[in-house]
Formats: C-alpha cells, structure tokens, sequence
C-alpha cells in the first residue's frame, strides 16, 4: 500500500473501499457522467481532485470496478469540517447503504481524526441524499442542520436549489471511532 493510504476491505461483499489515485480518475468521471442525477464536471477536474485531494476522498470498489466515490475536502479555514462535494453510488448498488460506508471510511482516517462537523450542499428534493445525511447524524448522536447559504442565481442554469447546506455535528470522537467499526 502506498504511504498515507487507507483501505478497509469487506469481504463478504468484496467492496473495497480506498484512496483514490489519479489513474482512478477517468473511471471517476464515467462514473458521475453515468449517474444521472448528478452534474459531472470535466475529466481534469477529477484528475486534480484524486491526485491533490486524495486524503479527503474514497471510492469503492467491487471486482476492479470502482462503484462509488465520494469527493471532499477541508475548508482552508474550518480545520473541523469535511466538506462533501459530490457522492455518488451506481445504480445497482443503491439502497444497499455502500454511501454510509463510504461515509464512515472517510470518518474513521487517521488523517481526519481532527474533523467533527461533516457539511454537504444540496437540493432539499434529493430524496436519496437529505435520508443518508440524517441516518449519519442518528448514527453520530448528533444535529443535522440545515440553512440556505447561496441564493439561486448563483448557480445559473445548472441551478438544482443546491444552495442548500447541511450540516451534521459535532460529531465526537467516541462516535467516529464506532461507526468505523461498523
Ligand atoms: C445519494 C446516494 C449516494 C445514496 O447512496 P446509497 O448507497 O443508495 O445510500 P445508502 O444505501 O447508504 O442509504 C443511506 C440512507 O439513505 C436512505 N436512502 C437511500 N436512498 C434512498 C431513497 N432513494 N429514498 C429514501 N431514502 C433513501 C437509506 O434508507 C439509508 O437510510 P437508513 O440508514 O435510515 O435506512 C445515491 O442515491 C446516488 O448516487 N444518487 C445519485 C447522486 C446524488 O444524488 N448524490 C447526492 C448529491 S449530494
């Protein structure tokens, strides 16, 4: 494994859940453009964010083929918070709670021990993604909430109302280390 990895292996259903590199990112891309549901953004895009970010990133993987990733990163200036950017299971996997493992192993990295607030923006009609956030914040024993933060405009056509944020916390340490054991 390379230095300042972390794997977590399940092998009941043989999802591996790692780092990303950057030669995972043209499969990352396929795997956004694929969703539907999400906006994809360029292929560099997600070349820069496996390659400089991937401390704060995971995808899973089942057989060689990556079926989920999580994009985030730590505000420069909010050392506490892990700001999800995009999460994204494919299809045939959803429901079968791979988004909250992937969750939990970025959680449960040595590397964000520090963190303690988990922040995602979002559309409030995102019927998939407001349940995951909520069972995080049953799971951690804590708040989950939610405020408008950028008006619609700001994102022009590709509005989706994902000015939307949510925040889930503080999440303490005692919580961290348990749901990484689950
Ligand atoms: C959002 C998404 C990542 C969830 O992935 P998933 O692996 O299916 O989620 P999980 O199985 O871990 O479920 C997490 C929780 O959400 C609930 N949930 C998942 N999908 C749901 C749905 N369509 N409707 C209602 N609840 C749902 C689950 O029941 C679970 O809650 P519980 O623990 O209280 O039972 C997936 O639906 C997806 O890729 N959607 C398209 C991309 C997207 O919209 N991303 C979010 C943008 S921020």
């Amino acid at each position: 494994m390379l230095a300042g990895t972390h794997q977590t292996i399940r092998k009941a259903d043989h999802l591996i859940f790692r780092t990303p590199t950057a030669g995972d990112s043209p499969e990352v891309h396929e795997l956004l453009l694929r969703s539907g549901e999400m906006e994809s953004n360029s292929r560099q895009c997600y070349l820069l964010l496996c390659e400089h970010f991937p401390s704060t990133c995971v995808v899973a993987e089942k057989q060689g083929d990556i079926v989920g990733f999580i994009s985030a990163y730590i505000p420069p200036d909010r050392h506490d918070t892990l700001f999800i950017w995009q999460i994204v299971v494919i299809e045939a996997l959803r429901g079968r709670g791979v988004a909250k493992r992937l969750l939990r192993h970025l959680l449960s990295r040595p590397n964000l021990k520090r963190i303690r607030y988990v922040e995602a923006m979002m559309s409030p009609s995102n019927e998939a993604a407001q349940p995951l956030f909520r069972a995080l914040a049953k799971q951690c024993n804590c708040s989950l909430d939610e405020m408008m933060t950028f008006p619609a405009d700001f994102f022009g056509e590709e509005n989706r109302g994902q000015g939307n944020l949510i925040r889930v916390g503080p999440i303490n340490s005692v919580s961290k280390t348990l749901i990484g054991r689950s």
